[in-house]
C-alpha cells in the first residue's frame, strides 16, 4: 500500500512568526491521520519551523536544493546545509523554478542524484504547459521530463523519491485537471516508470497530484486508483483549508 502524502508548497510566502502560529494551529488537528503530512518552507523559516515541530508528524522540507556540496554559487543552497539544520526533504524541479529559473531536465536530474547522495528524500515535479496540452503533446512532454529526471538514478534509492504531477496550465489558476485526466497522466507515469525499472518499483512509487487542490476537489482527486496526494500552493496557505485537505 502507498501512503498517502498531502504536502504544502508555500513557495515565497510567510514570514517566521506566521510559520510558527501555522503550526500552532494545525499541529493537534493533522496529528491523527495515516497521511504523511509535508509542508516545503522558504529557507528562512526552514530551521525554527523543523525545531518548532519536532516530535511531530509533520515533515518540514525545502523548497530546493542545489546539485553542489560547497563554493562560489552566490544565492544557492546546498543539500549539506538543509542537513546541518535537520531537514531531510525537498521539491525539485518545480514549474516555477523551470520557469523562472531556466532549470532545464539535466538541472533537475543533477539535483536529484546530489540531494540522494546526502539522503535527502526528493519530491521531484514535471508537468506540461497549456499550449503543449492544447497540441495533445503532454505524454511526450511528461515522458521527455521523467527519463531526464530519472537518468542515473539506481533503483534502490527509488523509495525515496516521489513524483508530483502538476500540469502547468493548472497551477495558481483554480483550473483543476479533471480527477479523470489526473489520474490518467499519472497512470502514465507510473507506466514510464515501470519501463525503466520494474513493476514492482512502479506500483510502489508514490505519485501527487498538483495544481488547484483544495478541500472540495480533494476528495475526488483521492479516490482515483493512482493518485497517491497533493502538492498544493494556494491552499495551503490557510491552517482550515491545510487541515481539510490533510483529513480529506
Ligand atoms: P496551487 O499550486 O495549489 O496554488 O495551484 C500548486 C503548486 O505549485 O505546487
Amino acid at each position: 500500500m502507498r501512503k498517502p502524502i498531502i504536502a504544502g508548497n508555500w513557495k515565497m510566502n510567510k514570514t517566521i512568526d506566521e510559520g510558527l502560529a501555522f503550526i500552532d494551529d494545525i499541529k493537534a488537528r493533522v496529528k491523527d491521520t495515516d497521511v504523511e503530512v509535508m509542508l516545503f518552507v522558504p529557507y528562512t523559516l526552514l530551521k525554527t519551523m523543523k525545531d518548532y515541530t519536532k516530535g511531530s508528524n509533520i515533515i518540514i522540507g525545502s523548497q530546493n536544493v542545489y546539485f553542489e556540496d560547497q563554493g562560489a554559487f552566490t544565492g544557492e543552497i546546498s543539500p549539506l546545509m538543509l542537513k546541518d539544520v535537520g531537514i531531510k526533504h525537498t521539491l525539485v524541479g518545480h514549474s516555477e523554478r523551470r520557469q523562472y529559473f531556466n532549470e532545464t531536465d539535466e538541472i533537475v536530474n543533477k539535483k536529484i542524484l546530489k540531494a540522494i547522495e546526502h539522503e535527502i528524500d526528493v519530491i521531484v515535479c514535471v508537468g506540461e504547459k497549456l499550449e503543449e496540452r492544447e497540441a495533445h503533446r503532454e505524454a511526450e512532454v511528461v515522458r521527455t521530463q521523467i527519463a531526464g529526471a530519472f537518468k542515473n538514478v539506481e533503483a534502490d534509492v527509488l523509495n525515496r523519491i516521489v513524483v508530483a504531477y502538476e500540469p502547468i496550465w493548472a497551477i495558481g489558476t483554480g483550473k483543476t485537471a479533471s480527477s479523470k485526466d489526473a489520474n490518467d497522466m499519472i497512470a502514465f507515469i507510473r507506466s514510464e516508470i515501470e519501463k525503466l525499472y520494474n513493476e514492482d518499483i512502479s506500483e510502489e512509487m508514490r505519485i501527487l497530484y498538483g495544481g488547484s487542490v483544495n478541500p472540495s476537489n480533494i476528495e475526488d482527486l483521492m479516490n482515483q486508483d493512482d493518485i497517491d496526494g497533493g502538492l498544493v500552493g494556494g491552499a495551503s496557505l490557510k491552517a482550515d483549508q491545510f487541515v481539510d485537505l490533510v483529513n480529506f
